[in-house]
C-alpha cells in the first residue's frame, strides 16, 4: 500500500484561524490509495474543519492542500478534485422537496455518471433505502438521511471518501454493514478514505491509521495497534480517554 504508491492528499503545515481562535494548526499528513485514515480527537478538535478545507469549502489560513496534486482552493482545480472524490456530512445540503430518487438522480446527472438507474438501484439496495425511495428527502429519519447521504457519496465511484461522523445516526445493522461495505471498497477498488467518528471500537475496527488531533492539533498518529501499545491502553477508547483526560488536566 505506502511506499509503492503515490500519496492521493498531502496536507501540510495546514492551519485555519476564525478571528483570533485558532481552530487548526500546523497539520500535516497524507492519504494513500487503499487505507483509511481515521481522524479522531474530542469535540471542537478540528477535524470538520479540516473536511471543509479539503472540499474547498472554507480556505485555509497557511499551509498547502495537493489533492491528486491539485489545489482545492482554485475554483478549476477543485472542480477536478471534485469529480474523483466525494463526501458524506450532515452539513451536505440536499435537495429536501425532491424523492430520494429523484434526489439521487441529481447528484447522478451532477457528476455524468453512466447507467444512473443501476447505480442507483444498486446505493439504494447496499444502504436500505428502497423502503423510501418515493419519500421525500425532508421526510427522512436522521439515520435514513445519513444513508442517502453515504449513496450519494458514492455515486460517481470517487477515489478518495471524506466521511464525517458517517455512522452517527445509523442503527447497529447498518452501522456494521455500512463498516464492512467501506472495507470491502477500500480494498477492491484501492479506494482511500478519510474517516471521522467518536466510536473508538468503530476506528480501532477499520482505520489503517490514526491521527489524535486535539485544539486543532495532530498529538499521536499511528496504526490502532501502535497508539494502544504506545499509551498502555486496554483498547483505542481506553487510549482516548488516557489522552483526553491528560491533555484536558
Ligand atoms: N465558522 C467558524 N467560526 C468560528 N469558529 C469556528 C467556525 N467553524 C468552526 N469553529 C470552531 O473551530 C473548532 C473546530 O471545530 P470543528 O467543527 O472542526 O470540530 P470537530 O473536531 O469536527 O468537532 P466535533 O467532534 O464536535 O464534530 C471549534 O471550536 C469550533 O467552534
Ligand atoms: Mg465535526
Amino acid at each position: 500500500m505506502r511506499g509503492k504508491d503515490a500519496a492521493l492528499l498531502q496536507v501540510i503545515n495546514l492551519s485555519k484561524s476564525f478571528n483570533s481562535f485558532q481552530a487548526v494548526k500546523n497539520v500535516s499528513f497524507e492519504l494513500y490509495p487503499g487505507e483509511i485514515l481515521g481522524l479522531l480527537g474530542p469535540n471542537g478538535a478540528g477535524k470538520t474543519t479540516i473536511i471543509h478545507m479539503l472540499l474547498g469549502l472554507t480556505s485555509p489560513s497557511s499551509g498547502e492542500i495537493r489533492i491528486f496534486g491539485l489545489d482545492p482552493s482554485k475554483a478549476r482545480e477543485r472542480e477536478k478534485i471534485l469529480n474523483l472524490m466525494n463526501f458524506s456530512s450532515t452539513y451536505v445540503a440536499m435537495p429536501y422537496s425532491l424523492k430520494v430518487r429523484e434526489a439521487l438522480m441529481v447528484f447522478a446527472r451532477l457528476y455524468g455518471v453512466k447507467n444512473a438507474r443501476q447505480k442507483i438501484d444498486a446505493l439504494l439496495g447496499q444502504f436500505e433505502l428502497e423502503e423510501v425511495v418515493d419519500r421525500p428527502v425532508r421526510a427522512l429519519s436522521s439515520g435514513q438521511m445519513t444513508r442517502l447521504n453515504l449513496a450519494k457519496a458514492f455515486i460517481n465511484d470517487p477515489e478518495i471518501l471524506l466521511l464525517d461522523e458517517p455512522t452517527a445516526s445509523l442503527d447497529p445493522d447498518i452501522a456494521d454493514r455500512t463498516r464492512k461495505y467501506l472495507i470491502e471498497v477500500k480494498k477492491k477498488r484501492k479506494m482511500a478514505i478519510l474517516y471521522t467518528s467518536h466510536n473508538m471500537q468503530e476506528m480501532e475496527e477499520i482505520s489503517d491509521r490514526l491521527l489524535f488531533l486535539h485544539h486543532g492539533e495532530i498529538i499521536a498518529r499511528g496504526t490502532p495497534e501502535e497508539l494502544i501499545s504506545r499509551f498502555r491502553g486496554e483498547d483505542l477508547e481506553d487510549v482516548f480517554l488516557k489522552v483526553a483526560r491528560e491533555v484536558r488536566a
